[in-house]
Formats: structure tokens, sequence, C-alpha cells
């Protein structure tokens, strides 16, 4: 039988609490962009060594993974934190505010870097588990299409860096400090950007009959795609097509050549996802041919829906819960942002979770916003306990 106090609680980062902040505020101060966190990656390789883990950089970019092996165990855990900043210039205010015009972890990357770090030092000191641990530091979260996730997949951590499961975390803004939000199933939505060019045939406005007019195809378009969602998807589930930009014409005289179309389509399940793309696919050609038109169609396939497995998050409630009790464990609602954890999730069993912010916190991404280090005993401790239940 097991004790509570076999495993990390809130109480053994009470000392750690100084530290942690000034980590945290130093990570702040010294924001660095996507695929630009070079000194980030030092910061925390150099920590995770003296630590005594065994450290390997550059993976994917600026990637850094931390591995430490206790006792013969043969179970292997991942935990990953992402380090990069956004292009905002801060507005905050605060003493420890970023030293750089235009550079700010307005996302609190700075937070989940800091509180992976917390864990690390806390397993190399206590060792109090069986099997290995993989602690992740991830560059360029926020990089789009092709980011740090992927780098670090192409880059070869499932085949270097082994492990069972995987498990990440991000701030929320507008849940109490300290408090954790965890869902089963999908999370976040996949987000996609789609390019639709009809190319049509020019000509002058009092001579439409000469002419296969753009303007035309795309208005019809945008009334057909409001069918997509509406007559094609599931009643019971989630999606958006919003057509959010249209481009053709200069003048009341001239039929243009062209037409360009900017779609932004969120979803939270992969089929829908596909289906969604199968749909506006064939409406869109089927639209162009009716009227003679030709028509392109890029489309941009953003990070995959984050869907969380259900056995790893209901390991992580369990912990959560005993942590910090269960009145501050909720479950979380859908969230429409997207996050490039969902490519290890494609792979790999495991639990995205959600870490309140503080009610009154500022949105994320936001000039204003700043991570609640009050939250950071807590995320340090949860991914404390975690690995130590995960690996008793
Ligand atoms: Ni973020």
């Amino acid at each position: 039988m097991t004790l509570d106090n076999d495993f990390a609680r809130l109480a053994d980062f009470e000392p750690m609490k100084a530290e942690l902040t000034g980590i945290r505020q130093h990570l702040h101060a010294n924001p660095e962009l996507s695929f630009e966190e070079a000194e980030t990656a030092r910061f925390v390789a150099e920590k995770l060594e003296a630590w005594g883990y065994e450290v390997t950089r550059n993976v994917g970019g600026h990637g850094v993974v931390a591995r430490l092996t206790v006792g013969p165990g043969t179970k292997s855990i991942a935990i990953r934190a992402d380090m990069d900043a956004l292009p905002i210039t801060e507005q905050t205010g605060r003493p420890y505010a970023s030293k750089i015009t235009g550079k700010m972890h307005a996302c609190g990357h700075d937070g989940h870097t800091t509180m992976l770090l917390g864990a690390a030092q806390y397993l190399a000191r206590t060792r109090r588990f069986s099997g290995t641990v993989n602690l992740i530091f991830q560059p360029a979260e926020e990089a789009g299409e092709l980011s740090g996730a992927q780098a670090m997949i192409k880059d070869g951590l499932f085949e270097r860096f082994p492990f069972d499961v995987i498990f990440g975390l991000h701030n929320h803004p507008g849940a109490p400090e300290g408090t954790l939000l965890l869902r089963s199933g999908p999370l976040m939505a996949a987000a996609d950007t789609v390019e639709i060019t009809i190319t049509g045939k020019g000509g002058h406005a009092s001579r439409p009959h000469l002419t296969i007019d753009p303007v035309v195809v795309a208005c019809n378009l945008v009334v057909s795609l409001q069918s997509v969602v509406s007559r094609s998807i599931d009643p019971t589930q989630t999606a958006v097509v919003t057509v959010g930009a249209i481009h053709a014409g200069e003048a009341a005289n001239v039929i243009p050549e062209s037409a360009k179309m900017l779609l932004s389509v969120r979803s939270f399940d992969p089929k829908v996802r596909s289906l969604l793309q199968e749909r506006i696919r064939k409406l869109s050609a089927s639209v162009a041919e009716g009227y003679g038109a030709s028509i392109k169609i890029d489309y941009g396939h953003g990070h995959p829906v984050v869907v969380n497995s259900e056995k790893e998050t209901e390991f992580a409630r369990m912990v959560a819960e005993e942590l910090v009790g269960a009145d501050k464990v909720s479950i979380c609602g859908l969230i429409p942002g997207s996050e490039d954890f969902s490519h290890f999730l494609e792979h790999k069993p495991g639990s995205f979770l959600r870490l309140g912010n503080g009610l009154d916190s500022a949105i994320l991404h936001s000039a204003k916003y700043d991570f609640a280090d009050e939250s950071l005993t807590v995320g340090a401790a949860m991914w404390a306990r975690l690995t130590e239940r995960y690996l008793a």
C-alpha cells in the first residue's frame, strides 16, 4: 500500500516558490521568438545538466530533451513544455517586463518552461520513481503550420527518446489560479486555412456576355458554403466555415479576370475535419464549373485536433484531485484555439491539461497578459506527482 506522502505534495514545492518565480521572471524579461530560442534553450539545458539529467540539445531546432532513468522500471513518461514568445510589445508595466521591444511572453510559455524545470529539479533530487522520465522543452509552438512539435518528431523524438505516454499543459485565463481543468477526447480545435482562386475571363462591364465573371462565381460560392456545416455535418458535432476575405476587381466598369477567397475552417473531430475538406473542395469545384470558371484550392492544414486519450486523462485527473483537491479540478470546455501538442497525441496516448491563470487574467496573446506566478508550484508539483505516480 502506498501512502499519500510517498508522492510529491504542494507543500514540498513551497520552499521552491521564490526560486521558481525568479526563473519565470528571468525568462519573461528575455523572450525569444519561434526558431530563435537559443538563449532560453541554453538556460534550460545548463540547469538540467547540473541536476544530473542526460541532456540532448538542438532536437528539431532549439529543442532540449532531458532524460533520467531511476531503478529497474521499464515504463517511460514524457512531459512537454513550450519555450517561445510572441511578436508583441508588452504593456504590463511589470518590473520584470520584456527587455525587448516587439517581443513578449504573451502566452505564458515562460511559466510552462519554469514549471517543468521545477519538477525536473525535484525529481532529480528525490528520485522516488522507477523508470524513465523524458522532459521535452519544445521550441516554436507559435510558428503555425511547420511548428516545433513537428520539427522534433521529424528529428526522431519518438525513436531517440522512447516513451509510452505524453502530457502537457497550457495556462488558462478565466479559471482561478492553481485550479486544473481536464477533458477526455477532443479539447482544442483543428484550424485550417483555405485559399480559393477563381479564374474567369475579364472584360468590359457593358459586355458581360463575352466574359466569365469571377465575382458572380465567388458570391454564389459564399452562399453555397453556408450549407457545408448546416447540411453535411452531424448536428451533435461542431464546426465553423468562415469566409473571411474576398478580393476581386478594381473598377465599376471592368469585369475582373479572377477572384480570391480566404476561409477559416475549424473542427473538433478528425472525421468532421476531413468531411469539411471534401465538401468544400467538391462544392467549390462544381460551382465554378457551373459558370465555366476554373478554380484552384490551396487547403492549408493547421494543427490537428487536440484529442486526449481517456485512460491518461482519467489518470491525470486522479493525480490532480489528490494534489489540489477535487474542488479545484474541473472538466474543461471545448477550446476553439489550436495547439501543436496535437501532433504528439496523433502518435502517443496522453493528455493536455489546462491550469487556471486567474479569473481576471488578461487573455492569451494580449499585450497586457502575464503568467500567474501563484500557479508555478501547482504546475511543478503536478508534473512531479504525475511522474512518480506513473512510474511508481
Ligand atoms: Ni500558448
